[in-house]
């Protein structure tokens, strides 16, 4: 494996600056594709095209969800390409080398999706619509609202392929999808922020309240669910609308042919070429023509 000093460093810095993957060399020991950067960069490509298309993807389901019902399950969503560092530590954790096949084949989230809802049913109600989208495969769920981690991390992940479309080539690439509440974000983000230092080796007495906390947020979660159901009983008669609208819409298939407009000019043209016809046929009746 290549491993490269701080000036190249900076070379490949500018080479991947456009890709907005590498912010500066914090670690002078990070092993770099050295050989592999055009490949890389390709790869790369497909990667962000991949969020691009599943963003819009989300997109129109955001927007159609805030047409079709009384509140819109999603907060917000961020998406990103994962850092080189972070990649390098993933490999290293799975005592892989660094070289572009094996981040292809073992890094499952170089590129990510997160998707914040507001209630716990909402995750599903939304992880099941993404299910539903053509072009969209499920390749993998991992369901850590059913089954949290033993540190408490509760999220609900996903593992799809989006095809994106080249000039002469499909290429199904892979995308990280995270949804979880505002509540198990903020449990995710604060623990990731504070445990990032101890490297795994987390010490015991901070896991047992860090698991506490993931205990009061699950809690917190399932009673901010059921007061909203309660309050979705007071506004049911605003529910119905929705319903009615979305089942209005939901007949219309297709908003994409083209139609020939007959406008006034045209029908000038018509008509005097109608006149025109006949004006010959009568100069051979009269035997003009002859
Ligand atoms: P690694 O466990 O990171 O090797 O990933 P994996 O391929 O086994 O997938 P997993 O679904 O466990 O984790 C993927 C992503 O979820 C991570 O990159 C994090 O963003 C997030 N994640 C997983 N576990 C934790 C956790 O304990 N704390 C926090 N804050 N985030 C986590
Ligand atoms: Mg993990």
């Amino acid at each position: 494996m290549l491993y490269f000093n701080y000036k190249t460093c900076l070379t490949k810095d500018i080479i991947v600056k456009n890709n907005r993957y590498m912010k500066g060399c914090d670690r002078m020991d990070l092993p770099v594709l050295y050989n592999e950067v055009e490949e890389w960069n390709y790869y790369l490509m497909l990667y962000n095209a991949a969020l691009k298309e599943l963003n819009t993807k989300l997109d129109i389901l955001y927007n159609e969800f805030k047409l079709a019902h009384p509140y819109n399950p999603i907060e917000h969503i961020t998406s990103r390409i994962k850092s080189p560092q972070s990649i390098a530590k993933k490999l290293r954790k799975y005592g892989k080398d660094l070289t572009v096949e094996n981040i292809i084949k073992y890094v499952n989230d170089v590129a990510g999706i997160r998707i914040i809802c507001s209630f716990v049913a909402d995750v599903y109600r939304i992880a099941e619509l993404i299910s539903k989208i053509s072009d969209i495969k499920v390749l993998k769920i991992k369901d850590y609202i059913a089954n949290p981690k033993p540190n408490g991390y509760t999220s609900y992940h996903m593992i799809v392929s989006v095809p994106v479309r080249l000039t002469n080539i499909t290429v199904d690439t892979k995308v990280e999808i995270q949804i979880r509440t505002i509540a198990m974000d903020v449990w995710a983000s604060l623990e990731h922020k504070m445990c990032y230092k101890f490297e795994g080796d987390t010490p015991e007495h901070i896991q047992k309240e860090l698991k506490a906390c993931s205990e009061l947020i699950a809690y917190l979660d399932q009673k901010m669910f059921s007061i909203n159901q309660e309050i979705q009983n007071y506004s049911s008669i605003q529910e119905n609308y929705y319903i009615d609208t979305r089942n209005k819409y939901d007949t219309i298939e297709s908003i994409g042919t083209v139609e020939d407009v007959d406008t006034g000019d045209k029908k000038d043209k018509k008509k005097q070429k109608k006149e025109k016809k006949e004006a010959g046929r009568k100069r051979l009746l009269l035997g003009f023509g002859a």
